[in-house]
């Protein structure tokens, strides 16, 4: 198969987490005969840096031009680096969330899973983390306050700020589709969150999630106000399959997940449109702190690579061989420093890759 790849390396440790991601990349499509090519895309800081804005129309038509868009990371040091002195839609975050409206990727899947070999680094008490989780955050990615009409303005020498929380029940009644599709191939429970008791776009959100689960009998629904979910997170992790929510409260409550897993460098995002097209990237932020020092985890760029492979090439055998490899590695001990534990070994972002690259097997090896 052929497959036309668009790198966005870009900010902070995101150069060297999509190197290694390639690097498994390339070497998975030796093995089961694909051919990659990838066109490198400046996006965010990087982006400012070169053409003094932080997406430009080239890198969109890039984007849309390719079968799937891998990304790393973009943003600094929000005190310190002088991309933060540009007015807010010249900002890296303005790049990541024009290429979202402009793919159109109103689907972002977000999973957490509490991975056997490193439940040491989960912050919850034994008797609640026992058992493992296994959840995914379907936050819709392309409405609600991110995109709604913002201003901020005096009034009798008094300033004032405005966001608009909208949405259209379209705009629900497609991510719902997405949430109710991706339970039926888990453990069929949706947990759809809102905050239903304040708001009206919550109301409607509501009701129009009811209105799609008629077409899904097989998925049990039930809705959970967001306060209360960001509670329940950390009480009962494991009563969650499928978290289906509107772009803030997702933004948040995915944070939240992937903490209590303890190892935010392990997750992996997709985000996508109606077609099999997707942007795969890392879920956690720019790490600008430790850009450059070769100590990042590359792994969660590396299952976002998988995640491509299996979402929008459908390439199941080969998506599984890279799960495969990571789980390996890590059950001989190898560790970045974000994961380390007692009596593991302690490796760099490099040396992770190579070690995950020399553990893929070829499907004849199965
Ligand atoms: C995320 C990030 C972005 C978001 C930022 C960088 C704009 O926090 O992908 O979760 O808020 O969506
Ligand atoms: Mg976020």
């Amino acid at each position: 198969m052929k497959l036309n790849i668009v790198c966005i390396p870009g900010d902070g440790i995101g150069p060297e987490i999509v190197a290694q991601a390639r690097a498994v990349l390339d070497r998975t499509a030796e093995l089961y005969g694909h051919e990659m090519t990838y066109k490198e895309v400046l996006l965010g800081g990087a982006s400012i840096d070169v053409h003094g804005v932080p997406l430009t129309e080239e890198a969109i038509a890039d984007a849309k031009a390719a079968d799937a868009v891998l990304m790393g990371s973009i943003g600094g040091d929000t005190t310190k680096s002088p991309w933060y002195k540009l007015p807010p839609d010249k900002r890296p975050e303005a790049g990541l969330l024009r290429i979202r409206k402009a793919l159109g990727l109103f689907a972002n899947l977000r999973p957490a899973v509490l991975y056997e070999e490193l439940a040491d680094a989960c912050p919850l008490r034994q008797e609640i983390r026992q058992g493992g989780f296994d959840m995914l955050i379907m936050r819709e990615l392309t409405g609600g306050l991110y995109f709604g009409e913002r201003k901020t303005y005096t009034e009798n020498g008094m300033r004032h700020a405005v966001d608009t929380l909208t949405y259209s029940e379209e705009e629900i009644r497609r991510i719902a589709v997405k949430g109710f599709e991706i339970a039926r191939k888990r453990k069929k429970k949706v947990t759809s969150v809102d905050k239903a008791n304040v708001l009206d776009s919550s109301r409607l959100w509501r009701a129009i999630v009811e209105e799609v689960a008629v077409e899904y009998p097989d998925v049990a629904l039930s809705h959970m106000l967001v306060d209360n979910c960001a509670m329940q997170l950390v009480k009962d992790p494991a009563q969650f399959d499928v978290i289906l929510t509107e772009n803030m409260f997702g933004d948040i409550l995915s944070d939240e997940a992937s903490m209590v897993t303890g190892s935010i460098g392990m997750l992996a995002s997709a985000s996508l449109n109606d077609t099999k097209f997707g942007l795969y990237e890392p879920s956690h932020g720019s790490a600008p702190d430790i850009a450059g020092a070769d100590a990042a985890n590359p792994i969660a760029t590396i299952l976002s690579a998988s995640m491509m492979l299996r979402y929008s090439f459908d390439l199941d055998r080969e998506a599984d061989a890279v799960d495969r490899a990571v789980k390996a590695v890590l059950q001989e001990g190898w560790r970045t420093a974000d994961i380390m534990s007692p009596g593991c070994r302690q490796v760099g972002c490099r040396e992770m890759g190579r070690l995950i690259v020399e553990h893929l097997e070829g499907g004849e090896q199965r």
